[in-house]
């Protein structure tokens, strides 16, 4: 089974130590990537989130690329809390990730209406699940359509967001994703990822396909 380790920092140079740390530890064996989350807030820009730079996103691959062996796997894992997501993905694609993921949480609030103040101990939180699936969806369709490396395969999508069943992981593919990763989904229902790929087996079979004939249909 491989392992991906999810890291985060709070600045550049942080990054590319826990990317160190990684590589240069006996833990190093077990690891076969690293899932760069740029969702996090950077400490010297206020608490701005990496992801909406570009061109920190670039520099943070770049640097998490350098501390690294070619044989681990650097995953970008891209925050949907932009405008336009082919701009952080190709910045990613420019820093050397080998492949991208997304999306990550979108941020959100709710209201405590007999306090009159926000619900959550941090004010704002990131919103999951169902009803994340169309933005995801959406993000992923605009990187195949519109970046090379995505269509062509040279760098993959892995596509995330409020899949909770075999439809949803479908969309995404359809979409132009080559796996797909779950989060919330799977604190409901331990059993989430047996139960999707059974769906997902049965629904080829049934076409008489493989499931990579099913990237990108939708385009
Ligand atoms: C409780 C919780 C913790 C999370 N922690 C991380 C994290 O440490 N790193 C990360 O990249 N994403 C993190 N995420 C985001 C998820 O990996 C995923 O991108 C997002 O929730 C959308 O997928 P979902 O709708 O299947 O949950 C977290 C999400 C939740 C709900």
């Amino acid at each position: 089974m491989p392992v991906i380790v999810n890291i985060s920092a709070s600045t550049v140079r942080e990054f590319g130590e826990v990317a160190f740390y990684l590589s240069n530890n006996d833990s190093m064996k077990l690891i076969s990537g690293i899932e760069v989350n740029v969702s996090c807030p950077n400490i010297k820009k206020g608490g701005a989130v990496f992801g909406s730079d570009p061109g920190l996103v670039e520099q943070i691959v770049r640097t998490v690329k350098k501390q690294v062996s070619s044989s681990m796997v650097v995953i970008t894992k891209l925050s949907p809390n932009v405008t336009d997501i082919c701009l952080p993905a190709r910045a990613a694609i420019a820093g050397g990730t080998d492949a991208i993921s997304m999306i990550n949480t979108l941020r959100g609030m709710a209201i405590d209406i007999d306090t009159g103040k926000p619900f959550l101990g941090n004010k704002s939180g990131g919103l999951s699940g169902p009803a994340i699936k169309p933005v995801g969806v959406f993000m992923v369709y605009e990187c195949f359509k519109n970046i090379p490396e995505c269509r062509k395969g040279k760098v993959p999508i892995i596509g995330i967001g409020g899949i909770s069943t075999w439809h949803d992981a479908l969309e995404y593919i359809m979409a132009g994703a080559t796996a797909v990763g779950i989060g919330t989904a799977w604190f409901i229902s331990p059993d989430i990822f047996k139960k999707i790929y059974r769906g997902l087996k049965k629904y080829v079979e049934t076409h008489n396909k493989k499931i990579s004939d099913f990237i990108g249909n939708a385009h």
